[in-house]
């Protein structure tokens, strides 16, 4: 056994030309503090009783978990996760931070009007043809509740039971479309949309089914989706991290790494330069393994066949102040001739003169989406569709915008035949190395975490 003092020079000697500012010993370093890594961080330290420290790059705890502060009205308007599904650990989790729960509050779904407008033109499409009625929306998704629950022990809490080749079940293999036809559920998609975003016809049914899960359909049919009580969804999240306190170091972002069976040291560089040279004997990965993220973790073959075939895709979130988007409203753009090259959405907020936003761009910096999202807004005015009050200019503030670009499945039918989800799974564990988050399970806050519980004790395996 290598003593403390020899480990951190072999480390330091290892991953560090420099030497470190800091150099801390912790049983598992977590790299991010979304929702998995700080649900990992809690119980890690809380229940088990380990050391932990959480590397994280931004200056807040919560990951897709985004509130604006409205100071006029002093209202929370959450523009990232909005609901919780009632599935696994997660109202105990609220529970033990003490932050009360109350039934889904889904302003979208409440809305008075969607306008549908000429995305080139921003005037009002009057031909859009209307959706099903809710009592055959309701009825597809009930038939296709009956079917997607047969298939849930191969999602959740994980793919670990995921089969391969021929005992994929046909229907996970099908493209969307076809699979909408073969159970004549195509009417559900208004509320799919609405909870998920949609599948296109050309998904295959395994990546739609994670995203519409047996617990998703099921919580929404029977009304146990649920918030916060008061509606603030970065109240859990204050209290996780004042909870764990020095142990997460914010602002801060791995720059070098060496893994081995033994353990891994990670050097942690923080906005200010400061350097942090920490070695535990394990890891825990809890962003998403973007290119970017993992560039300093040295992946290996088999991480880098794996990763690398994931696909990205760009989206921003935030909320936008304006005087002429009427209450209850809702705005999407529908793409024709001389369409932008990027797609924004514009949903109600609950609070007068604030709308949330979706921003799709590939390719455009902050400022640019934002000034995007601006333009939108104005062509509503300048088309005539919506017109601030009497006497007053048209005014579009963006006042939150949040980048929650992501990786998603997109793997072919055939490499998940030969065992694409197999080969992914293969990595837990190697070279000291866990790893959760969305891409792993079905991508909601409550998979999450119970996907976590399902890592951590494979984790500790082997540590006292
Ligand atoms: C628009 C949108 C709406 C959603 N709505 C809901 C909802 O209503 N309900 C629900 O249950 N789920 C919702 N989800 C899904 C939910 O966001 C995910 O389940 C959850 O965030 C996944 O947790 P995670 O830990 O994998 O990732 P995240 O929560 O994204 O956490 C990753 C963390 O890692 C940090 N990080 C990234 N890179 C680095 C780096 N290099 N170094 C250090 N730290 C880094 C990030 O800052 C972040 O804090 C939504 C997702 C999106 C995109
Ligand atoms: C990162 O670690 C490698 C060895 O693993 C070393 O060669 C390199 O110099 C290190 N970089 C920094 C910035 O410390
Ligand atoms: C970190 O260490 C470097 C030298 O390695 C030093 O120049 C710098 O001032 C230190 N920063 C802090 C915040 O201590
Ligand atoms: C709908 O109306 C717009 C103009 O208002 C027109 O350009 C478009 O072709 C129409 N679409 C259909 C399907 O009729
Ligand atoms: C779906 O796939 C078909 C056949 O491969 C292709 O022609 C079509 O363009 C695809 N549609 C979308 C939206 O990708
Ligand atoms: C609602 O759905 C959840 C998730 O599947 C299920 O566990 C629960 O039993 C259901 N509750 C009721 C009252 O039907
Ligand atoms: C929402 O909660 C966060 C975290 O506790 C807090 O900082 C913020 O002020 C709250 N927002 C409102 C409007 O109360």
């Amino acid at each position: 056994m290598r003593g403390l003092a020899s480990s951190i020079f072999f480390a330091v000697s290892a991953v560090a030309t420099i030497v470190p500012n800091k150099t801390l010993q912790k049983d598992v370093i977590i790299l991010g503090g979304g929702a998995s890594g700080t649900y990992a961080a809690v119980r890690l330290r809380e229940d088990y009783g380990k050391d932990v420290v959480v590397i994280e790059a931004r200056t807040l705890l919560g990951g897709n978990v985004n509130t604006y502060n409205d100071p006029v009205t002093n209202t929370a308007i959450n523009y990232g996760v909005e609901a919780y599904i009632d599935y696994g650990p997660a109202k105990d989790f609220f529970a033990r931070f003490d932050v009360p729960t109350q039934p889904v509050v889904e302003y979208v779904q409440s809305v008075g009007s969607t306008v549908y407008v000429d995305a080139a033109s921003g005037t009002v499409l009057p031909n859009i043809s209307a959706p099903p009625v809710k009592a055959d929306q309701l009825a597809a998704l009930q038939t296709y509740l009956t079917v997607v629950e047969q298939y849930t022990p191969y999602l959740l809490p994980g793919y670990w039971n995921f089969p391969s080749g021929d005992d994929i079940p046909a229907d996970m293999l099908l493209p969307w479309g076809d699979f909408e036809a073969k159970y004549g559920v195509q009417d559900m998609y208004p509320i799919q949309d609405l909870i998920d975003g949609g599948a296109s016809p050309n998904t295959t049914t395994l990546y739609a089914m994670m995203n519409f899960n047996e617990p998703v359909v099921s919580g929404y049919l029977n009304g146990t989706m649920f918030d916060p009580l008061p509606f603030n969804n970065s109240i859990l999240y204050g209290r996780a991290q004042e909870l764990l306190g020095e142990d997460v170091l914010f602002s801060s972002q791995v720059i070098n790494a060496t893994r081995d069976d033994s353990g891994v040291s990670v050097l942690v560089q923080d906005d200010a330069g400061a350097t942090t040279l920490i070695t535990a004997p394990r890891l825990l990965v809890a962003f998403q393994p973007t290119a970017a993220n993992v560039a300093p973790l040295a992946l290996d073959g088999a991480e880098n066949a794996v990763f690398s075939t994931f696909s990205s895709s760009v989206l921003w979130v935030g909320v936008v102040r304006s005087n002429f988007i009427p209450d209850n409203t809702a705005v999407t753009f529908i793409p024709g001739a001389d369409a932008p090259p990027y797609t924004v959405e514009i949903g109600w907020s609950g609070t007068s003169g604030l709308s949330e936003i979706f921003f799709a761009g590939a390719g455009y910096t902050e400022d640019e989406g934002k000034q995007a999202v601006v333009d939108a807004f104005l062509l509503l005015v300048s088309a005539g569709t919506f017109a601030p009050p009497e006497g007053e200019e048209a005014v579009a503030e963006v006042v939150a915008f949040t980048d929650h670009t992501g990786l998603g499945f997109d793997q072919s039918v055939e490499m998940l035949q030969q065992g694409f989800i197999q080969q992914m799974y293969a990595l837990q564990g190697q070279r000291s190395t866990w790893w959760t988050g969305a891409l792993w399970c079905p991508g909601y806050s409550s998979n999450v975490w119970a996907f976590t519980d399902t890592i951590l004790p494979q984790l500790l395996q082997g540590l006292d």
